[in-house]
């Protein structure tokens, strides 16, 4: 399951804040989310906070994004491992990325690599384009002969190749695109689009988006009658 965390500065500015206000806001839909995820046995979570498409953003802006994710990381570090959650960032090649901000992000991942009870994949100065152009350079760089490469082989080269296809994307807001989010391991997901602003997205609203994903027939291309889908498998 994957979230597009949508709409803080729209939120920020229905109350006459700075857009900075509405992501500050955000830590704690994305505290809620992960653990009613949790909870409903989701075991693949990932959740987009940052777009390589984001840096066009004003400087101030961004500053305060950095900022925000290395609080948060902070502060629930130690509530995500006691949790069982294992914590990894997608994205991560601009050397804007303030260096202590990398440094935590690093110390994180490391800390909780051996949990398995949900795997949590932060998309952090992330884009889909850019992964697929990464798998590609990988393919050349281990010199793949062309004949060899096969969307399995092409999908063994994406960065946390080891990420199942998305089967759940709830994008809040309102906003109906992908913005190139994980365009690969979408390519067959179902898409939920829940008018809430993301500050204010709770665990009541992931079971919505859960059931609404129940009541979905996924077909796959084909015309017979798939199975139900249920709620409990969704990746
Ligand atoms: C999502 O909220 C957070 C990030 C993209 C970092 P926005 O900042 O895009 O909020 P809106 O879309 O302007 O309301
Ligand atoms: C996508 O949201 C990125 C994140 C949620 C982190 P944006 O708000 O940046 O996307 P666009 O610009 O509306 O497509
Ligand atoms: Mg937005």
């Amino acid at each position: 399951m994957a979230c597009v965390m949508d709409g803080n500065g729209r939120w920020a500015a229905r109350r006459s804040l700075p857009r900075t206000a509405g992501h500050e806001a955000a830590e704690a839909a994305v505290i809620d989310t992960i653990e009613a995820a949790r909870s409903a046995g989701i075991q693949w979570l990932s959740l987009y906070a940052f777009s390589t498409e984001n840096w066009q953003r004003p400087a101030g802006e961004v500053d305060v994004l950095m900022r925000l994710v290395r609080r948060t990381i902070r502060k629930h570090a130690p509530a995500l491992h006691a949790r069982g959650v294992r914590c990894r960032f997608l994205g991560m090649a601009d050397p804007r990325i303030p260096p202590p901000l990398a440094q935590d992000i690093t110390d994180l991942t490391t800390l909780t690599s051996d949990n398995r009870r949900m795997t949590l994949t932060i998309a952090f100065d992330h884009g889909g384009r850019r992964d697929i152009v990464e798998a590609a350079r990988s393919l050349i760089r281990a010199a793949v002969p062309a004949e060899q490469v096969t969307e399995a082989t092409f999908a063994r080269h994406l960065p946390y190749s080891d990420t199942p296809d998305v089967d759940l994307v709830i994008r809040t807001s309102g906003e109906q695109r992908i913005s190139n989010f994980m365009l690969w391991q979408v390519a067959y997901a179902e898409w939920v689009f829940p008018r809430v602003l993301w500050p204010d997205f709770r665990a009541t609203h992931l079971w919505e988006c859960l059931d609404a994903y129940r009541r979905r027939q996924r077909r796959f291309g084909d015309v017979r009658r798939p199975a139900a889908t249920t709620g409990e498998g969704v990746r």
